[in-house]
């Protein structure tokens, strides 16, 4: 035995010692980054657009015309968000989320709008109607909820709005007292296997 060993070994141990990493996910333009920093503002956790990274990074394999959309590298992607979200602390924001290791993340948000909003919304962001419709039926057919549904525990998945001032401060409390019960439970996780230990 070398002396540079951690005292501590027990992987629940070494994984208690990290924050959470929190998904944002959801159709464009349902409130995802606003949601996201608003929640990185409310709780001092990191706000991670992966659409920021896939960019910095250049994790792009060229660019398809026909849906007028950037063809992803996801191997590389991961490679670097793997490093970014390994101390956790990270609330992520994407509008996919089935391309993810499900251990990545320990609370995942389904950003939720109506037609209305969600047609004002991507109409105002200059859109082509053909992309515009492609989202708002993406929207009504709750594609990203599904998504979310299969690729993680159940349990984990919520659905929110975001709509106006209240809802943002509304989910940001809700995953301020989340934050608060997993510090809680982890300290409780902790204890039972420091006991076991002994
Ligand atoms: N809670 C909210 N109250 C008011 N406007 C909002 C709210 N959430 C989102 N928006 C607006 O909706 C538009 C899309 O939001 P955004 O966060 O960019 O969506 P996404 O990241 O999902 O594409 C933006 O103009 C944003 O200001
Ligand atoms: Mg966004």
């Amino acid at each position: 035995m070398d002396g540079t060993r951690p005292h501590r070994t027990n992987p629940l141990l070494r994984a208690s010692l990290k924050r959470p990493n929190i998904l944002i996910t959801g159709t464009p333009g349902t409130g995802k980054t606003t949601t996201a920093r608003y929640i990185a503002e409310a709780t001092g956790l990191e706000h991670v657009s992966v659409g920021d990274v896939a960019k910095e990074k250049e994790c792009f394999e060229g660019r398809d015309v026909e849906l007028d959309t950037y063809i992803l590298d996801e191997e590389k992607l991961l490679d670097h968000l793997e490093i970014i979200l390994a101390d956790g602390g990270k609330v992520v924001d994407y509008h996919s989320c089935e391309l993810f290791p499900e251990r990545w993340f320990d609370l995942i948000l389904v950003v939720r709008a109506t037609n209305a909003v969600l047609f004002d919304r991507l109409s105002a962001r200059g859109y082509s109607a053909r992309k515009r419709e492609e989202n708002l039926e993406c929207e009504i057919m709750q594609v990203v909820l599904d998504e979310a549904l299969e690729s993680y525990e159940k349990e984990i998945v919520h659905e929110i709005t975001s709509e106006t001032e209240d809802d943002l401060q509304e989910n940001a409390q809700r995953v301020k007292d989340w934050l608060t019960q997993w510090k809680v439970d982890c300290r409780d996780r902790v204890q039972k296997a420091e006991g076991m230990e002994e």
